[in-house]
């Protein structure tokens, strides 16, 4: 266990009636708002009308950022930054998952520079300590955005998606009122479900040993959490208590309290972004397909024990078996929750993927170096968990 400093500023306001509150916290930050938004979700569920409305008869004045693309590019982020710069805007309201987050995040962190341009920024691994103030209304329960420091940026025109993270890029307020998802599709759903769950994978102790028991137990009642509400979410998309558990289950995932004194590895993150810089895919379908493969990869004797524990405290594998053969159904059990619960197609052959690129995309995902973690993978490892998945 390493040593760990806990600091999270984001103010969260969960629950069905709490969204009455916007006005009076975005007044903190001053009047003009910039509000940032998808391809009209929020549109047809009535959300646009209802955060229009509170913050027009709170006198505010309102700026729109329409149209953020899921994996959100770094052109429109730009777009934002110039209608911040031009109109002396005050604080940039989200409004959706976490694309729209993300692209605020961008717009708040370009606002900010001298040529309002955020790639320069991206591609130069910056830790932005100066943005605009960003808020959130949440409708997706998936990336953790809400809460976190991070805002995952694409630029199409050299295939490259990279997370730009910064202190000032943690939202200073959010709304997660779990209504505001019983109109994500099935497929949206499941793709949240599973980016949740990985996050966590991702930084459980396979991602290294440093850990303790305390951060290890809240890890898998975070994973027990998604492996348990996402199939009810499915069958009924209206049941508050599984939109409510996934919801937190998505803010507690990456607000770092799951990361103290442990090293947060990122394996099945750093190969998806590949797949989506490339392909444009779902974020949350390519980490379920890669994360069986991966533990398949990493199996041995070093492993074996920490994917059998997974195994038992997620998904209830039986104990007493060796720790290979408890592995084994731990990784059967993550395959059949992504492809049989979830009903995620299971190969990227599916999404029209082939090996293509699999060379170029490997090197990349390891920045030149290796992704660290209990068994480290350098571009080769990458490659071949790639083709494993075709
Ligand atoms: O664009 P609209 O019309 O709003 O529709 C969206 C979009 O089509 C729709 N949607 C969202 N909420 C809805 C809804 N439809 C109906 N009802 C609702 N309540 O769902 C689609 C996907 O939305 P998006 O925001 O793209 O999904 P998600 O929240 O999964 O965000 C994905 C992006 O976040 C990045 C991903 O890489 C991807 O670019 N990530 C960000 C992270 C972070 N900032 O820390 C970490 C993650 O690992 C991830 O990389
Ligand atoms: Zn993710």
């Amino acid at each position: 266990m390493n040593d760990f400093i806990f600091h999270n500023p984001a103010k969260v306001y969960f629950g069905k009636n709490q969204l009455e509150h916007l006005p009076e916290e975005l007044a903190a930050f001053g009047t003009k708002v910039l509000m940032v938004y998808g391809g009209g979700s929020i549109k047809k569920s009535g959300l646009y009308d209802k955060v229009r409305g509170l913050l027009e008869s709170a006198g505010m004045e309102l700026f729109e950022l329409a149209g953020v693309e899921p994996n959100p590019r770094h052109t429109t982020a730009n777009r934002g930054a110039a209608i911040c710069r031009q109109n002396g805007i005050d604080v940039v309201l989200a409004v959706g998952g976490g694309s729209a987050i993300d692209c605020a995040k961008g717009v708040a962190a370009a606002s900010k520079t001298a040529d309002g341009d955020v790639w320069p920024l991206v591609a130069g691994g910056a830790w932005v300590t100066d943005a605009l103030p960003v808020a959130v209304v949440l409708t997706n329960a998936a990336t953790g955005s809400e809460m976190d420091a991070w805002s995952v940026i694409s630029n199409m025109d050299v295939n490259q998606k990279i997370g730009l993270g910064g202190s000032a890029l943690i939202p200073r307020v959010a709304f997660e009122n779990p209504e505001h998802s019983y109109t994500l599709p099935a497929y949206q759903t499941a793709c949240g479900a599973f980016d949740i769950f990985n996050h966590v994978l991702d930084n459980y102790y396979l991602a290294g040993d440093a850990t303790f028991d305390l951060v290890l137990e809240m890890q898998e009642a975070v994973m027990r959490t998604v492996v348990k509400w996402t199939p009810v979410a499915l069958e009924e998309p209206q049941n508050y208590e599984a939109r409510a558990n996934l919801m937190w289950a998505s803010s507690m995932a990456l607000n770092t309290v799951l990361d103290a004194g442990t090293v947060h590895g990122c394996a099945c993150h750093m190969m998806e972004h590949e797949l989506s810089a490339y392909y444009d895919i779902t974020h949350g379908h390519g980490l379920a397909i890669l994360a069986p493969r991966w533990l398949e990869y990493i199996l041995d004797d070093g492993t074996a024990s920490a994917i059998y524990r997974l195994g038992i405290a997620v998904f209830g594998v039986e104990e007493g078996l060796s720790p290979e053969e408890g592995a084994r159904r731990a990784i059967e059990r993550v395959s059949s929750f992504a492809f049989e619960t979830l009903g995620l197609e299971g190969t990227l052959t599916e999404l029209g993927i082939d090996e293509a690129h699999f060379q170029d995309m490997a090197r990349h995902a390891c920045g030149g170096g290796r992704i660290p973690g209990l068994r480290s993978l350098g571009a080769e490892d990458v490659e071949r968990i790639y083709r494993m998945c075709l």
